[in-house]
This record gives C-alpha cells, sequence and structure tokens, in this order.
C-alpha cells in the first residue's frame, strides 16, 4: 500500500472511540474496520477516549469496564498493540494540557456552531456542561498532540475535524513569528494550503472518511444515525450480539416495499434500502454498485438472510475474540498501560515544544 501524504510532517495516523458501551456495527465499519486497514500502511495511536466521556454524563456505572471493552474491540478486530499505540486517553496529561492551550486558540462561536454539541445538549444548553461545549478542543489536541496527518472516522466527525484543521492553522498564525523564531516550523506544502515556503508547528490534518458505509443507518429508522443512545435495541447491531440475535435484528430491519434496484441511481429516496445495501458492500469488502449488479432486482425477504449470513460470519469471530480478551483484564490493562507510556513519549515532545511557543516557562 502507498505511503500516506502529508507535506513535511511525519504521515502520523490517530483515532479515538469512546468508551460509552454499546459499540455498535456503526462503530466497526464507520471506523475499527479502517483502522485495521491502516495498520498495513503504517503504525497508528488508537485512543479510548475517558476523557470525552463525562462530557455528556459525568458519572457511568462501570467506565473502567467500558474502556477495557473498547481497547478489547480493537483487539479482536484485528489490531496489533505491539505494532500500534492502543491507550486509553486520561493516561497521557498532555491531551487536557493542550485542550487548555486550544480552548484560548478556538472561540466560543466556533463552539457553539457544532451540530454534535446541539444534538447532545438539547434544548437545555445552558444547563449543558462546559466540556461538552469545549469537546471538539479536546478533540483537536488529542489529534495534534502526536501531530497526526490522518485520522480516519465516521462521517457524523467531519464537522469536527474540520473545527480541528482551524484549530491548527491559527495556532500556526497566531504563533508563526515564535515558531519560526525557536526553528520549529516544518514545511505545509499544498496541503496547508499556503504559500510555498510557508512553515507551521501543527499539520493540518486529512479526515479519512470514505467507502459504503461511513453513516450506518438505524435498522428501525433509515432517516437516523446508527447510535450507542437509540433506546431500541432492534436499531443496531451491537458487538456483544449472538449471531440469533444479528439475523433476528435483520430480519426485523425496516424496509421498503419494492425490490432492490439494480443500480445506485434506484437508491435515491430510499434510505433503508441504501443502508442495508451499503452494510453489506462495506461487510463484503464491496462496492454498492457491485453489490446491486448480484442482487438488483431481488426481494428483502431473499436479500435479508444473505445480509444475516455475512454479517455473522464476519461479527462472530470477533466478538467470541472480544469475550476471551475480557476474561483476562488484567492482560488489556497492560496494554492500555504499555500504550500510555508509549504514546506520553510522543506527547512529551510535542508539549515541551508548544510550552515554549506559547512562552510557558518550564524545565
Ligand atoms: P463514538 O462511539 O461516538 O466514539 O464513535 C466512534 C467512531 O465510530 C467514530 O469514528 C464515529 O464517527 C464512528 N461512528 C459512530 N457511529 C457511526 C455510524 N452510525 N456509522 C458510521 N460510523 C459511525
Ligand atoms: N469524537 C469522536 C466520536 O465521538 C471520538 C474522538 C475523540 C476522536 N477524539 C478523537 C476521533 C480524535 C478521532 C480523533 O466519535
Amino acid at each position: 500500500m502507498s505511503q500516506l501524504s502529508s507535506a513535511g510532517f511525519e504521515p502520523r495516523v490517530f483515532s479515538g472511540v469512546q468508551p460509552t458501551g454499546n459499540l455498535h456495527l456503526g462503530n466497526y465499519l464507520g471506523a475499527i474496520k479502517k483502522f485495521v486497514a491502516l495498520q498495513e500502511r503504517q503504525a497508528c495511536l488508537f485512543c479510548v477516549v475517558d476523557l470525552h466521556s463525562i462530557t455528556a454524563q459525568l458519572v457511568h456505572e462501570d467506565l473502567v469496564g467500558q474502556t477495557r471493552q473498547i481497547a478489547a474491540a480493537f483487539i479482536a478486530s484485528g489490531i496489533d498493540p505491539k505494532k500500534n499505540i492502543v491507550f486509553n486517553q486520561s493516561r497521557v496529561p498532555g491531551h487536557a494540557e493542550l485542550a487548555w492551550v486550544f480552548n484560548c486558540v478556538a472561540r466560543v462561536g466556533w463552539m457553539n456552531r457544532m451540530t454534535q454539541f446541539k444534538e447532545k445538549a438539547g434544548k437545555d444548553r445552558e444547563n449543558a456542561s462546559l466540556g461538552l461545549l469545549a469537546y471538539p478542543s479536546l478533540m483537536a489536541a488529542d489529534i495534534l498532540l502526536y501531530r497526526a496527518t490522518h485520522v480516519p472516522v465516521g462521517d457524523d466527525q467531519k464537522q469536527h475535524l474540520e473545527l480541528t484543521r482551524d484549530i491548527a492553522a491559527k495556532f500556526n498564525n497566531d504563533f508563526a513569528a515564535r515558531i519560526e523564531a525557536l526553528g520549529l516550523g516544518v514545511p505545509m506544502g499544498a496541503q496547508g494550503g499556503g504559500a510555498d515556503g510557508e512553515t507551521g508547528f501543527f499539520p493540518i490534518t486529512e479526515p479519512l472518511i470514505e467507502g459504503p458505509a461511513t453513516r450506518v443507518m438505524s435498522l428501525k429508522d433509515g432517516a437516523k444515525k446508527m447510535s450507542k443512545s437509540d433506546p431500541s435495541d432492534l436499531s443496531r447491531i451491537n458487538l456483544t450480539d449472538d449471531a440469533e440475535t444479528i439475523a433476528r435484528k435483520i430480519r426485523k430491519a425496516k424496509t421498503d416495499p419494492q425490490d432492490l434496484p439494480s443500480d445506485v441511481a434506484g437508491l435515491a429516496g430510499r434510505p433503508e434500502a441504501e443502508n442495508l445495501v451499503g452494510i453489506f458492500a462495506a461487510l463484503a469488502g464491496r462496492d454498492k454498485a457491485g453489490v446491486l449488479s448480484e442482487f438488483g432486482g431481488r426481494q428483502f425477504s431473499a436479500f435479508k438472510p444473505i445480509l444475516a449470513e455475512l454479517a455473522v460470519e464476519t461479527l462472530a469471530p470477533i466478538t467470541g475474540e472480544m469475550r476471551r480478551i475480557m476474561d483476562d483484564p488484567a492482560e488489556i490493562d497492560r496494554t492500555l498501560s504499555e500504550g500510555g507510556a508509549r504514546a506520553r513519549d510522543l506527547a512529551d515532545v510535542t508539549m515541551r515544544d508548544v510550552r515554549d511557543i506559547v512562552g510557558f516557562l518550564s524545565d
């Protein structure tokens, strides 16, 4: 596979998943499956973002267990924690420290425009935690603490990644003179969107949002995203579901009365059909056009059992492996601790420079 291009910066991949329970097929296809593919290109950082998980809900019944579960899902899906850095965010103090600097770089207006904040805060915005408002600033810190150049995520994170780019650009610009004086500038190239010869300290991160399942929808409502927080368990396939449950949920998935179309254009205005075809394509490693050329003209009653079989075949080894890994929490803790130590080494280098750039007196 080819190298990721990243101007003067060393190519580096970072992504995070919140330890908030009910890891589902959307998380797997939109994010984790892509992580597994990316590790073939280069070493990556995969983080369980526990600091983020207290923004919407402060007290969790079993945050430790949820954290271990996400780490287990990473490893069970095929992420190699020796080759990559797998860790939980709170182990590396640089995330919170850099987020504070970014809170002072970013503007309140930028945060107020975030659709995820509006959705999560709901009507009572005054009563949302300050952490929920500042959430994207911490996310930018997660990424830029390692000067990561590429971030694989689902479509719902696009706006947050645009904000990460804005924060990096504003930091580079606000501190341009000091970055230059300290000799810490890296050529931005075309990636930074800047003129030839322009340098910066943080890269302008590229989102990696591609493929047929960047936005997996609820099995009960094609207009709603598949989500951890949906009250209906039938709306999602959990990574902890057994084969029978997976098959039943697909059987009960909402569809329309028409047959499957034979091309992608025929999916327009048919969100449930589009969703199931997208899920099939992503599970099979194909595109939607390929799936429709095989199943166009067939009824959902014929398509669903084949989809269910494919889903079970793909997920059963992962869920089985996840259960096995969860049986040995001490081993997960060791993995996260080792990953944390390696992440801290990288983070310390960035933070030393950031303190110098901002002008904090330090050792
Ligand atoms: P979260 O569980 O919110 O931390 O999300 C973890 C990752 O899964 C992020 O990259 C999300 O963009 C991705 N993701 C979450 N829900 C979906 C979905 N329904 N379809 C595709 N990707 C998703
Ligand atoms: N906000 C992301 C989500 O809910 C999780 C996340 C936190 C993240 N920090 C990140 C994803 C950094 C990618 C990179 O899905």
